[in-house]
């Protein structure tokens, strides 16, 4: 039976895309793997894990050959601020398994999903409504790797005539699973905040306006993408796409429309806001609309009281 692999299924992502990718093809269908063993599966996540280190080209060939895998989501790879921590582990992840990923595509045949991110713009793009086409100089090691997995997923799409398509995230917010060190992290641990001591300390400034998605926009745009018509498909790989824009403060405004009593302070990490500010404020997804008829559902207020109900659901105040 023919199946899907997702690397990095433990992940913020992954957590939720293997679920929605079970509930489309069925449980057995889709192999989610990791480097490391998820403690708790998410309910209705039931199915078969590898343990899988992508950087590893034995043990990617053997999971796609057992498993008879006729598409990869390849999900692992270090956030932006943990790449600049690391930036040599970043490379190694990053650059090394989206090689050895589209290697083994190419060996087997395989359709490959990539996600890109706004970090594979830099500080001399236009920042304001960023096109689809344009300058790509980013500054830091995760977006340097990023545009190189743009380049990389374009060449063995014209070379070798692989089905590589791509998507440039905005930040993700999400209640599945914790984010894994990007710069955006604060628009999630916010909400644990905001639920838990009506008080949050952020680490961007209050002014610092970037593009978002809410989860559930997020992994539809996956799928949406990855069974679009092809012929449509001008640009394949790499399509911006965005559902809102906000800065800190207006995130924290939207919270208190919920819970009045909330605070948030500033502790500004340098690095991340380093990281922020090299990034486009907003991007044109306009290209995704046409050629794919990409529409998010979740606006601020929307992602807002879904969050807040979801994590209220799961989380207690404390005292
Ligand atoms: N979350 C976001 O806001 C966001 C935004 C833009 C792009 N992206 C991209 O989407 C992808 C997934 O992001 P995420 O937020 O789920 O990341 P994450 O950090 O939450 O998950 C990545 C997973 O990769 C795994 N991993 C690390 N090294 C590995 C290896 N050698 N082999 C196999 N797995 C390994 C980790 O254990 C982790 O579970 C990444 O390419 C990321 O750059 C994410």
């Amino acid at each position: 039976m023919a199946a899907i692999l997702v690397t990095g299924a433990a992940g913020q992502i992954g957590s939720e895309l293997v679920a929605a990718l079970r509930q489309k093809h069925g449980a057995a269908a889709v192999i989610a793997s990791d480097v490391r063993i998820p403690i708790t599966q998410p309910a209705g996540d039931a199915g078969p894990f590898e343990p899988l280190d992508c950087t590893r080209p034995d043990q990617v060939q053997d999971v796609v050959r057992r498993h008879s895998i006729t598409a990869i989501y390849h999900l692992a790879a270090l956030l932006s601020a943990v790449a600049e921590e690391k930036p040599q582990a970043a490379w190694s992840l990053n650059v090394g398994g989206l090689y050895t990923v589209l290697e083994t595509a190419r060996q087997y045949h395989c359709a490959v999903f990539f996600p890109s991110s706004i970090g594979a713009f830099g500080p001399t793009t236009p920042r304001d409504r960023t096109p689809q086409d344009t300058v790509q100089r980013p500054t830091t090691m995760y977006g340097i790797t990023k545009v190189t997995g743009e380049m990389l997923g374009d060449y063995y799409a014209r070379r070798f005539g692989l089905d590589v398509r791509g998507l440039r995230f905005p930040g993700l917010i999400s209640h599945v699973a914790p984010p894994g060190g990007g710069t955006t992290d604060y628009a999630v641990e916010i909400f644990y905040q905001a639920i838990r001591y009506r008080h949050y300390t952020c680490f961007l400034r209050p002014d610092t306006t970037l593009d978002m998605m809410y989860m559930p926009d997020a992994i539809r745009a996956i799928l949406e993408l990855m069974t679009a018509d092809p012929a449509k498909l001008a640009h394949r790989n790499a399509f911006n796409i965005t559902a809102m824009n906000f800065s800190p403060e207006q995130l924290a405004a939207a919270i208190r429309q919920q819970i009045p009593d909330f605070r948030i302070e500033y502790e500004i990490d340098l690095a991340r806001q380093a990281i922020a500010d090299s990034w486009p404020r907003s991007i044109d997804d306009s290209a995704a609309r046409q050629e794919w008829g990409w529409t998010p559902r979740y606006d601020l207020a929307a992602m807002t009281k879904d969050m807040l109900e979801k994590l209220g659901a799961k989380l207690k105040p404390a005292r």
